[in-house]
């Protein structure tokens, strides 16, 4: 789909607590766009694939002790060596719908304790998103779902810190979706959000980079 000169993909982060949802409505976000005849790519964060994400992965899966900053920074890093590919895609056209990004980084570091600013302040740079959709889901009941995985953050008491540390970081680009409601009226409401977004990239709203 065309659209005017300055016309770009959107970049839309999904970000929830463990076990809220994002992986499966990310997955079923873009196949939607793709149908209908937006390009688009799913992404996710942390991506494990490069040689720091198998780090943090190690990391994750308890196999790793890292220091808390250090584990912070590699994760930043695991932005950071995306970047300028998220851009030429953006530019290219291609909208990117993200699966986590800085906001976990934020929101999961300063509850075991950092302070907040020195959290923000490696993602200064990165490109902000157009939107930022919140799965919000009691940390109780994602706790119900299926059980966590066995990764170091998926225990209850630490998750509802996070979720505080979410609400400390939400702005007005934020839109809150409740993850409660069923699989099919989440769907749809991100649908609605994406698209719109979608829209308004493709007019022309220029880039900005975090935090803005
Ligand atoms: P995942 O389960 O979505 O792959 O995410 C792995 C865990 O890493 C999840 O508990 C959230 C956490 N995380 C951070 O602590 N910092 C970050 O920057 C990101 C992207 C994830």
């Amino acid at each position: 789909r065309g659209g005017k000169e300055d016309s770009r993909g959107a970049l839309v982060v999904l970000e929830g607590l463990d076990r809220c949802g994002k992986t499966t409505q990310s997955t079923r976000l873009v196949k939607h766009l793709e149908s209908l005849g937006y390009s688009t790519e799913l992404w996710r964060y942390p991506d494990r694939s490069t040689s720091v994400g198998q780090m943090i992965s190690s990391y994750l899966s308890n196999k790793s002790q890292l220091d808390d900053h250090t584990i912070h920074l590699l994760f930043s890093a695991n932005r950071w060596e995306k970047r300028s590919l998220m851009e030429s895609k953006l530019k290219s056209g291609t909208t990117l719908v993200v699966d986590r990004y800085s906001y976990s980084g934020v929101a999961f570091s300063s509850a075991k304790g950092l302070d907040i600013e020195w959290c923000k302040a490696p993602e200064i740079g990165l490109l902000a998103p157009d939107v930022v959709v919140y799965l919000d889901i009691p940390p109780e009941k994602a706790a119900e779902r299926g059980g966590y995985g066995g990764e170091r953050y998926e225990q209850l008491e630490f998750q509802k810190k996070v979720g505080q540390r979410y609400q400390d970081l939400c702005s007005a680009n934020w839109k809150i979706i409740d993850a409660c409601s069923t699989m099919e009226d989440v769907e749809k409401q991100l649908q609605e959000i994406a698209l719109d977004c979608v829209k308004t990239c493709q007019e022309g709203k220029p880039l900005s980079c975090l935090w803005s």
